[in-house]
């Protein structure tokens, strides 16, 4: 496995796989990795001839006050998981090589970049958008790998490689979540035990809203008025949105029905933890 830090020479040595029968697959990261990440890089390895993973915590989509600075780092624990895997090259960039001082440009998906999380979280979509589009045109994959975990930086991924008609192929995997349910996340290393009890609240909340839909409720308002109290009710959690929303627009549905994205997000101790699910 290779272990490039130079956003040229990455673009080099991608250029030679993606020639390669059966193609390149991307996936992108934060690093911190966990089963979550590991299951994208599967996905890759059972699919693409060769998988190349980035790490790089995207100082361009944390706001200020946002937790850029404590995010979890482990670069040589996720090599070794990395490698372990089968990938063929590790991309971990310096911010300066991804961003020289007078980096002018961003990619900004209107509209669906203010939903959800980009609601208050101003900046993330765009910031997240800009850092996806120059690992697309640095490793040109015919396949890049996002986790359902996301329900809403899958949206905002979609619309723009539909909008800039971005060859690549994106494929979308379903959240891997720990035996209790609480779905996997770099973030979950800032509970402790008592928050990490309390955190459970997010995936219960969601759960509630899906008995009450199975039990033949539609309405959104009684629905997320059922998992909001969850989170309520729970110790320690603060929600920020419990959201019953179309998974392409982001926007609220009128009746709950199949493919309905139930979402929610929620302050538990130090940490802003997200879930979803598709009804
Ligand atoms: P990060 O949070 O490290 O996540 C990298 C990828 O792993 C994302 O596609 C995310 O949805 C997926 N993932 C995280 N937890 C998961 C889980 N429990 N199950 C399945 N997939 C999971 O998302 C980002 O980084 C960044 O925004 C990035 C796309 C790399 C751009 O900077």
């Amino acid at each position: 496995m290779q272990v490039v830090a130079d956003p040229a020479e990455f673009h080099r040595l991608c250029r030679g796989w993606a020639a390669a029968a059966g193609g390149l697959g991307l996936v992108p990261t934060m690093g911190a990795l966990h089963a979550g990440h590991l299951s994208l890089v599967r996905a890759s390895r059972g699919r693409d001839a060769a998988t190349a993973a980035s790490i790089f915590v995207n100082p361009l989509q944390f706001g200020p006050g946002e937790d850029f600075a404590r995010y979890p780092r482990a670069l040589e624990r996720d090599c070794a998981l990395l490698e372990r895997e089968g990938v063929t090259a590790v991309f971990t960039p310096a911010a300066e090589a991804m961003y020289p001082a007078d980096f002018a440009t961003a990619v900004e998906v209107a509209g669906l970049s203010e939903r959800l999380c980009g609601a208050s979280r101003p900046g993330h979509f765009r910031g997240v958008a800009t850092v996806v589009l120059k690992l697309f045109l640095l490793a040109q994959p015919a396949r890049a790998y996002f986790g359902q975990k996301d329900a809403a930086q899958v949206a905002v991924i979609r619309r723009m490689v539909r909008d800039l008609a971005a060859p690549v192929e994106i494929v979308v995997c379903p959240i891997v979540r720990e035996p209790d349910g609480l779905a996997m996340s770099s973030r979950n290393a800032y509970l402790d035990a008592a928050a990490r009890r309390h955190a459970l609240a997010l995936y219960r909340s969601l759960s509630v809203m899906r008995d009450r839909y199975q039990a033949g409720e539609r309405d959104p308002a009684r629905l997320l008025a059922a998992g909001r109290a969850v989170l309520e009710a729970e110790p320690g959690v603060r929600p920020d949105y419990v959201a019953a929303v179309d998974p392409d627009s982001l926007l609220p549905v009128a009746a709950a029905g199949p493919g309905t994205l139930l979402a929610v997000a929620a302050f538990v101790g130090p940490a802003r933890l997200i879930d979803n699910l598709l009804l």
